[in-house]
């Protein structure tokens, strides 16, 4: 079976590392992606869709996406697909940004019905996503580059569009987006998506008390010391003295449920950034994607992947795992 690709770009993609991630995950009955972005794990998932899936990330953009190509793959691709266009790309930039963050926001409308959803939102969204990635595209207004708060009413920061021919993505005119979404619809068919704080999918209930093994993939955000700040559009804690950020929090209830032997947890960061205890398995790697640069200059960084003590050794065989 042919890998689907990620349609967009997105800072701290974990596409490469996927097959690392699932040879010691193995064969889970649940597997909880709470900070998904691109569907990174689920598409590199070997043999495709099995057991429960759940995938959640609190940018309602990212919800609004996934949601739109499960219901209306077509639609989306419709407006996905547009000419590099600096004015239509800020125009659009404006739109989306109000829906996002303003008194319209689309968020109440996800909450309240589960079948809502906005096409034209989400293929502008991912269009802009492919064309201005890395220039705080549908980033808060109200909040500067370095997350201070900006005056009440500004305005969204400027969007240049890259070059035609480096358009990544679903966007790219070399490629058929009708094809691709549809295809990605198929896959999605009986994934749970849900949008919110990620904690809100990590409860006993909702994971170990209901299933036999359980995989969850934990890649937040780099810690904000580590990384140009607002690299991503939402990020709790940025603006918030009083909310520890997502990397803190991810790790402690990483290390909090670490032995729990019905558990395969994974956590993603920066070299340096996680102190895990014993047991845990680290596996380093060096990132030179240049979508996952940690913002600024940099493009390379030096990145590590733990492993909780529960997850499988590498040398143990995957169809051995589904045997047992
Ligand atoms: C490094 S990216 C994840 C990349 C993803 N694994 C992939 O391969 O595409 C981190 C994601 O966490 C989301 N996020 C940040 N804080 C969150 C929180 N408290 N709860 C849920 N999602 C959060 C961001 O919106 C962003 O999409």
């Amino acid at each position: 079976m042919q890998q689907l690709k990620t349609p967009f770009p997105w800072a701290g993609n974990k596409t490469r590392q996927m097959s690392e991630i699932w040879a010691r995950l193995g064969h889970v009955d649940l597997f909880i992606d709470p900070l998904c972005a691109t569907l990174s794990s689920l598409l590199g998932r070997p043999g495709g869709a099995q057991g429960v899936e759940r995938v959640n990330d609190i940018c309602c953009n990212i919800t609004n996406f996934w949601r739109a190509v499960i219901c209306d793959p077509n639609q989306v691709a419709h407006y996905c697909q547009w000419p590099v266009n600096e004015i239509d790309l800020n125009a659009r930039h404006y739109w989306l940004c109000d829906r996002s963050w303003g008194e319209n926001s689309i968020k109440a409308q996800l909450m309240a019905d589960p079948d809502w959803f906005d096409a034209k939102q989400a293929g502008w969204w991912v269009w802009g996503q492919c064309l201005a990635m890395g220039t705080r595209w549908c980033a808060d207004p109200a909040i500067s580059s370095r997350g201070h708060a900006r005056p009440k009413g500004a305005k969204p920061v400027h969007q240049k569009p890259r070059t035609i021919d480096t358009c990544p993505g679903v966007a790219s005119p070399n490629v058929d987006a009708y094809a691709w979404l549809q295809a990605l619809q198929h896959r999605l068919q009986q994934v749970q998506v849900l949008n919110g704080d990620f904690a809100r999918c990590l409860t006993a209930g909702s994971t170990w008390k209901a299933f036999r093994t359980v995989g969850i993939l934990l890649d937040p955000p780099y810690s904000q010391a580590m990384r140009s700040r607002m690299l991503y559009p939402t990020d709790l804690g940025i603006d918030d003295p009083n909310q520890k950020e997502s990397a803190v929090r991810t790790r402690q209830w990483a290390i909090n449920n670490g032995e729990n032997p019905k558990l395969r947890i994974v956590l993603c960061g920066l070299s340096g950034e996680h102190s895990m205890p014993k047991g845990w398995i680290a596996y380093e790697w060096t990132n030179n994607s240049g979508y996952s640069s940690i913002g600024g200059k940099d493009r390379t960084s030096n990145e590590v992947i733990w492993f909780s003590p529960h997850c499988l050794k590498r040398s143990v065989q995957l169809d051995l795992d589904l045997a047992g």
